[in-house]
């Protein structure tokens, strides 16, 4: 499952975070719970919460889109991973779709926390059988669907979005290698019914989630032909800081070489991994070269990873 024929490169990136920002002690004045107990468990210490997903979506799509210096009409494809649609129908993607004018298709695409990276490996579908410019956005407004008087959900999720355009090259691009991986007998550990609330078992979400994240690393890992040690960037999903823990060290990637925003925007599910690689895109953690490893896991349960080698595009130059 290597990536064969017209490859693509990341050329923009951008995000959007809500303004309000709820933090480990406005929950412990609502819940029974307290900052330590959080931070401790989770490593998260605020979150943000608002707006739509299909707003979130609109300004992230146009922070990327201005980044990789195009306009919406440039884009051919659009691909939008989100839990948390606005509406039932249209798909949130036919929101955004209009709102940058984007051109050609636009999909929602729902594989929870995985999302993102599911929509990168979709994206590098796309372009491979000839589209020319894809804009993935990961989104998410989770705070409706998390009830706030459940102290085993309310401290972990939150809303933002991420996005990424990836455009055409001749040859191979950036994409070396990856993973897709889904076991629905476990969906009862983690769901909402339509119109409903979040409800996990978070104990066994755990335990599972640090097995898929390794060994679905290893599977990506193995067909780009690389080893943890070339990697220079982990970027996994922001669920929990010891399960990013957990993770690494089975890995033998170090946290020092992994990139984390959780501890200010809580779980944004498929947002989680945009929002973590614009952050060591913009702080120069990533340079030309770089194999950057992707990594999520969540409801379903789902599991993606892949691993890119990162190259800056003409258009654009390095990561700054
Ligand atoms: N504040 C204080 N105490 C709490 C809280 C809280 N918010 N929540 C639970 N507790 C208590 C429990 O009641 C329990 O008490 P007891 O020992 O008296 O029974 C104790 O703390 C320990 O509870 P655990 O559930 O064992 O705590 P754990 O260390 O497992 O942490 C957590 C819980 C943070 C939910 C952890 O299990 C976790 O992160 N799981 C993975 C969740 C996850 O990643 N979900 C997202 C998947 S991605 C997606 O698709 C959206």
């Amino acid at each position: 499952m290597m990536a064969n024929g017209r490859g693509a490169v990341i050329t923009g990136w951008g995000i959007a975070l809500p303004e309000t920002v709820v933090t480990n002690s406005d929950l412990e004045a609502r819940l029974d719970t307290s900052d330590d107990w959080i931070t401790e468990r989770t490593g998260i210490k605020e979150r943000r919460v608002g707006g739509t997903t299909a707003g979130l979506a609109i300004e992230a799509g146009a922070a990327a889109l201005e980044k990789a210096r195009r306009d919406g009409a440039d884009i051919d494809q659009l691909v939008l991973a989100t839990t948390t649609p606005d509406r039932q129908m249209p798909a949130t993607a036919s929101v955004v779709q209009a709102g940058l004018g984007t051109h050609g298709g636009a999909i929602d695409i729902n594989a929870a926390c995985s999302g993102f990276v599911y929509g990168l490996v979709h994206a590098h579908g796309l372009i491979a059988v000839g589209a020319e410019r894809v804009l993935l956005i990961g989104a998410e407004t989770l705070s409706r669907i998390t009830d706030w008087s459940d102290r085993n959900t309310a401290i972990l999720f939150a809303d933002g979005a991420g996005a990424v355009v990836l455009e055409a090259v001749d040859g191979p691009g950036q994409l070396l290698g990856w993973d897709l991986g889904s076991d629905g007998s476990a969906a009862e550990l983690l769901f909402a019914e339509i119109g409903g609330f979040m409800r996990m078992e978070g104990r066994e979400v755990f335990r599972r989630a640090v097995r898929a994240t390794v060994d679905s690393s290893l599977r990506s890992m193995e067909r780009a032909g690389v080893s943890p040690d070339d990697i220079a960037l982990v970027v996994p999903h922001q669920a929990n800081v010891r399960i990013i823990e957990a993770a690494g060290q089975r890995l033998g990637i170090p946290i020092e070489r992994t990139a984390t925003v959780l501890q200010s925007t809580g779980n944004t599910s498929a947002a989680s991994i945009p929002l973590a690689l614009v952050d060591a895109l913009n702080g120069g953690r990533v340079q030309d070269g770089d194999l950057v490893l992707l990594v999520g896991f969540g409801a379903g349960m789902t599991w993606a990873s892949a691993v890119v080698r990162w190259r800056s595009h003409p258009a654009v130059g390095t990561s700054s």
